[in-house]
């Protein structure tokens, strides 16, 4: 049933296939029970907004964190009701990125010397989770990144092949592997949150759960997209070379609209939504168009398929940044890289700022080709991750 490839089972690929075979409601089954995937941006609508007290997905434990953020960390999070003081945050978190992005450029440049290469997804990943660290905790994790960054990839591949491939034993080296990639994130959190000041030597697990889920929220996705976004640019000289002249005209600062960069970074989140599935459980029976919904059965919209679904957009696996430069390219709810609804994503508009900031620092700086013409395609994990990897090289400007 599960389209299983080189690089492991490919969720996306089902997802997309699945939304391809079915009307605006699919049914189909997940792990025995009931499960539904929603294709119209209508029914997507009444999932996650207009009738979203039926449709439960456990709700973030901000309450855990109360105390620990930096009060950057909490403005940035409380976007929607921007005030002043929030509003400074977000311009010092922007120059953090800023600086951050200049670092990453050289050091990108660096790598990409004498036949390098840099491994995008991987080097993002560790520079966005010692910011998002930064940023929301006000501590210096640098130094756990590459482990963290490394411990999460290795249960992704877990929990997308399933636990159950492996016994759960203790004996279990499968199992084993697994067990210590939780466990490093776990430490990592934990130490996250006594550096940020959680009481006592034992941080208690509800604690560093909330640390944990809150760092991959705030790093993963973030840099997947700017790694989707590099990854098309550099398959795509003309409009890299557009996007490099907008920059050089200062777009990107602070006051600044630049209208390709944003174009270019929405395409790049519809055709690679790294929160590419949106899953929910219903609690109690509905109707979505013709189809019956029972009380405990999966329902999930995915972006990613939604983005691609040929009803709704024009020559839809094709990156036409030009689309969003015309006002509204589709219907409500047939774009929803930031969800919708209450569970929206609190940091959406800040994340765009925040990749328009990233991007601008580095394309001032660099220039940025593919190492070959290898096939990157898209595999549905915690995130929208490149398979096998999006490797580029980094030239001075
Ligand atoms: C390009 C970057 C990002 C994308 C595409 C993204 C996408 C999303 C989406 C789609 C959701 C809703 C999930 C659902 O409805 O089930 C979400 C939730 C969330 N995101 Fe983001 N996000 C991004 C960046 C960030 C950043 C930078 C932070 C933190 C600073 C963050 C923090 C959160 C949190 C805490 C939630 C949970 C909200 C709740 O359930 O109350 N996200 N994100």
């Amino acid at each position: 049933m599960f389209p299983t490839t080189k690089g492991g089972r490919d969720w996306a690929a089902f997802y997309l296939n699945l939304s391809r075979t079915g009307g605006d409601v699919v049914a189909y089954r997940l792990a025995g029970r009931p499960a539904f995937l929603v294709n119209s941006p209508a029914h997507a609508a009444r999932v996650l907004e207009g009738h979203a007290s039926n449709y439960r997905s456990p709700a973030h434990p901000y309450a855990e964190l109360a105390g620990l953020y930096a009060d950057e960390g909490s403005a940035l999070l409380r976007l929607g009701r921007a005030g002043v003081e929030t509003q400074d945050a977000h311009r010092s978190a922007a120059r953090t990125l800023a600086e951050a992005g200049a670092r990453a450029a050289l050091l990108f440049c660096e790598l990409s010397e004498g036949g390098g290469f840099v491994d995008v997804e991987f080097e993002l990943k560790r520079l966005m989770f010692a910011e998002v660290a930064r940023l929301l905790f006000g501590v210096d994790a640098s130094h756990l990144a590459a482990d963290f960054v490394r411990a999460v990839a290795l249960a992704e591949e877990f929990w997308a092949d399933g636990l159950n491939q492996s016994s759960g034993e203790e004996t279990d080296p499968a199992g084993q592997s697994f067990r210590d990639a939780l466990a490093r994130q776990d430490e990592t959190a934990a130490w996250v949150a006594r550096s940020a000041g959680a009481d006592g030597a034992e941080v208690s697990p509800e604690t560093r759960g909330a640390v944990s889920r809150t760092l991959l929220n705030g790093y993963h996705a973030t840099a997947a997209a700017l790694c989707w976004t590099l990854h098309l640019l550099a398959r795509h000289p003309s409009t890299l070379a557009a996007l490099h002249e907008e920059c050089d005209r200062g777009a990107g600062s602070e006051s600044g609209s630049p209208p390709l960069l944003r174009a270019v970074l929405s395409e790049s989140l519809r055709l690679y939504p790294p929160a590419w599935i949106l899953s929910r459980e219903a609690l109690g029976s509905d109707r979505l168009g013709g189809t019956e919904i029972p009380a405990g059965a999966s329902v999930s919209v995915s972006p990613y398929a939604m983005h691609r679904h040929p009803r709704l957009w024009e020559r839809p696996s094709e990156f036409l940044p030009g689309r969003f430069l015309k006002g509204r390219p589709a219907e409500p709810f047939a774009y929803l890289p930031f969800g919708a609804g209450a569970r929206r994503c609190p940091a959406g508009n800040v994340a765009v700022r925040h990749l328009q900031v990233l991007l601008v620092a580095l394309l001032q700086r660099c220039r940025v080709e593919p190492l070959d013409d290898e096939p990157v395609r898209p595999r549905g994990l915690v995130s929208l991750r490149p398979h096998p990897h999006v490797r580029l090289r980094f030239r001075r400007r």
